[in-house]
């Protein structure tokens, strides 16, 4: 017996067992669930090792931010494709899928939608006009490659006692809540096969969720085409609770038949949607939040896998701590700023 071949032989199968360990990422973990998505920047998808850990992990891809409103058309007519195009292409080149985001919100949409070319307030007709343009543009532009979009980002309130479900925002005050029904129809249009989502944050609150499920409701026996609700799910290591969790999606379950969790991180402090604080408890040692973090992750993932029939696909918001819009202090992903897969990453692997 040659001993070198035996030796070769011994470190091929190491190599091959390290590669099938590799192989299997989220997106295996999960395949009779779920697609496991990840928002992305432009680093993530140049940089070689983070666009690898990208192709192992997930099977569904957000723009963080090139495919938003502003950034797409930051002047009337006037398009900037190069970074949302390099991003539907890295999804064609690597076979996955990708979920468009956004094309309506009150927030990163350019301030010529609501102003003449005099500085004065558009009239409704002239907004839904604009806005149904942007929409098909980049809705027939990226056709072939995206399989969703959030048509319509965050339009209800977050006040409890509001009398209006709607939040009071500059589109909705010209032209009330025609610029979400024209919106799904504009996009419905554009591309007929693409599932129509409405995303939005604090979304497991009882009485917004309760409005949610009642806008979409009334939208839809109306006609407007909606096909599903996107939970973005910014969650943090004290809740919503797995009970709140569930309780949100029957709500949701009695109005679509499509569910997706849009942009979940767990923070390591109280806030939640779109609070971009790090405030850390006092008595909360590091420890302490890595554990309660992980608590968090099994609960949601029980809640989610539970509720898999509805749900097709669960999106992480940034590839790493490093990349969180909620800062690195704030450790919120699976993987850290080094890019390496954290405790907590295997709880959710392996449902736990
Ligand atoms: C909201 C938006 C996202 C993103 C986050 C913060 O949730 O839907 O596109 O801007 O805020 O990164």
């Amino acid at each position: 017996m040659d001993f070198r071949k035996v030796i070769t032989v011994a470190g091929l199968l190491l190599t091959a067992g390290a590669a099938t360990l590799h192989a299997e990422g989220l997106k295996d973990a999960y395949q009779d669930e779920f697609l496991i998505g990840v928002a992305v920047n432009q680093r993530n998808i140049t940089d070689p090792m983070q666009a690898a850990l990208i192709c192992e992990e997930f099977n569904s891809i957000t723009a963080e931010n090139d495919m938003k409103p502003q950034p797409t058309e930051p002047a009337e007519g006037k398009y900037n494709w190069t970074n949302a195009d390099r991003i539907a292409n890295f999804c064609r080149e690597h076979g996955i899928k990708l979920r468009g985001h956004c094309l309506v919100w009150h927030n990163q949409i350019g301030e010529w939608i609501y102003t003449d070319k005099n500085g004065k307030e558009v009239d409704k007709k002239t907004l839904l006009k604009r806005l149904r343009k942007h929409i098909k543009t980049i809705v027939k532009r990226y056709k072939d490659v995206v399989y969703c979009w959030d048509v319509v980002n965050e339009a209800i309130t977050d006040d409890p006692k509001a009398e209006n479900h709607f939040r009071q925002s500059r589109l909705y005050k010209i032209a009330g809540d025609d610029f979400i029904r024209e919106a799904f129809k504009a996009a419905r249009k554009a591309d007929p096969n693409a599932l129509l989502f409405y995303n939005d944050y604090n979304e497991c609150d009882p009485v917004k969720s309760k409005r949610i499920a009642e806008v979409v409701k009334t939208m839809k026996a109306d006609g407007v085409p909606i096909d599903g609700i996107g939970m973005q799910a910014h969650y943090n290591i004290y809740g919503p609770s797995q009970q709140e969790i569930e309780d949100a999606i029957e709500k949701y379950r009695s109005v679509v038949n499509h569910l997706h969790v849009t942009e979940l991180d767990v923070r390591a402090n109280r806030e939640m949607g779109g609070s971009l604080q790090f405030s850390k408890n006092a008595s909360d040692t590091d420890e302490k939040i890595k554990a309660k973090q992980q608590e968090r992750y099994a609960a949601i993932f029980r809640a989610l896998r539970k509720n898999a029939d509805i749900i097709d696909c669960v999106t992480f918001w940034n590839l790493s701590d490093r990349d969180s819009w909620l800062g690195a202090e704030n450790q919120p992903l699976l993987f850290d700023k080094d890019y390496k897969r954290k405790a907590v990453y295997d709880i959710v692997f392996q449902k736990k």
